[in-house]
């Protein structure tokens, strides 16, 4: 570390000035936990928002652990006392409406902000090489934060939650042998509920967090990629030396920025717009629609029966993964590469409009037909 970012100063008489006690203490600290190793370059187009929603990402995921933690310590996940613990939460704990409402919304934001960081790379080209692998692991992670959705919306145990795992349950069957974790025979000691509360609680964000430091690994390793509209260096894959820098640790502060504004946005809609929970669910019976952001899938079940779903999700991600080995040219900006960009705003609007026209279906039974 140099003397001027040690915060050791001269003064003209030529004698060392020791620093302020706040500067040393500081110091003392980054000398053990080499803190100042965040502070490389890192250039100036990835401090904008777009080029931060992987952060805001993982913002929202770090505000659902949180809160994940302090919502199990109330949580009973048994057939017959999860839907009244997950209502004792909002009626007898202390701010349980709240901390419900953080983690349903921080959930949305998750989805919300994920989705927007996938379009961001695909649309700037940072998925090409040699960041193919990083946008692999991050189709993973997309996917494993779908099922965080499905798993918890399952575990408020109320009729949606249960119709939900009944879809769950057969689209295991379809997928035959490779669908036994969603039999009652695979454990039959222990509930699929109790099993989906370890996913959810555990295995899911285990998972997801293991990949989201190998996703952050390779983004250092890679370099943020460089932005299609300004100048890169000689390879194509890395800016230009002539952007100008800032350090990492003014980019996480930007996303910490970033995030606070986020945390608020999910506060006040906790307070303002408490998630709902059903009465204990009823079998045999369908009365509810997925949440929203199943909606397409439903539209779909409605028109080609239950296999729909299992079919478009296969689809849905194989194309997401396909797209490194698809779209392989050197360019990167978006007018220069007018076949991928018309597929992908042809899939998004399919995906929009089967979502929107859920509104016109009515709701009937698709379960044992
Ligand atoms: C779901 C959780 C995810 C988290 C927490 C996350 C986090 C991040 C972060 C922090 C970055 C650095 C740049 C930025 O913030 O934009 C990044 C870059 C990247 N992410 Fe993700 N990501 C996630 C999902 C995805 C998905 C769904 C994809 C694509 C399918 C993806 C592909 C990539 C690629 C290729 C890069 C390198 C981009 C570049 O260099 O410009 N990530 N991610």
């Amino acid at each position: 570390m140099s003397d001027e970012t040690a915060g050791i100063g001269t003064q003209d008489t030529g004698k060392v000035q020791r620093p302020a006690w706040p500067r040393r203490f500081l110091n003392a600290i980054d000398e053990r936990l080499g803190i100042d190793a965040l502070a490389y370059p890192v250039p100036e187009h990835a401090n904008s928002l777009a080029w931060s929603l992987g952060g805001v990402t993982a913002t929202a995921f770090g505000i659902l652990v949180l809160s994940g933690i302090l919502l199990v310590q109330f949580y009973s996940p048994t057939p017959e006392t999860a839907n009244q613990s997950v209502r004792a939460i909002a009626t007898d704990v202390w701010g349980g409406d709240v901390l419900r409402g953080v983690h349903f919304w921080a959930a949305q934001a998750m989805y919300v902000t994920a989705a927007l960081h996938l379009i961001r790379v695909f649309v700037t080209g940072s998925f090409k090489r040699p960041r193919e692998g990083n946008w692999l692991i991050g189709v993973v992670l997309f996917g494993l934060s779908t099922l965080a959705l499905f798993t918890g919306t399952v575990l408020k145990w109320d009729q949606e939650g249960f119709e939900a795992l009944g879809h769950n349950v057969e689209v295991g069957d379809l997928l035959g042998g490779a669908g036994f974790w969603f039999s009652a025979e695979f454990a039959n000691q222990v509930s699929i509920l109790v099993r989906l509360y370890g996913a959810h609680t555990v295995i899911l964000p285990g998972v997801l967090l293991v990949l989201m430091i190998w996703h952050g690994l390779l983004v250092k390793r890679h370099r943020i990629s460089p932005h299609p509209s300004l100048p890169a260096d000689s390879s194509g894959e890395q800016a230009a030396q002539e952007e100008p820098s800032e350090p990492f640790t003014h980019h996480l502060r930007r996303v910490g920025a970033f995030g606070l504004v986020l945390f608020g946005i999910v506060g006040i809609l906790a307070v303002l717009l408490p998630p709902p929970i059903g009465a204990t669910p009823v079998a045999g019976i369908e009365l509810t629609r997925p949440p929203w952001n199943f909606w397409w899938l439903y539209t779909l079940e409605d028109w080609f029966g239950l296999p729909a779903i299992l079919f478009a999700e296969v689809a849905l991600f194989t194309i997401l993964a396909a797209v490194p080995f698809v779209d392989r040219s050197r360019n990167r900006w978006w007018r220069h590469r007018p076949i991928p960009i018309a597929v992908a705003a042809v899939l998004l609007t399919a995906i929009v409009t089967l979502t929107v026209l859920i509104f016109f279906i009515p709701i009937k039974a698709h379960l044992g037909a």
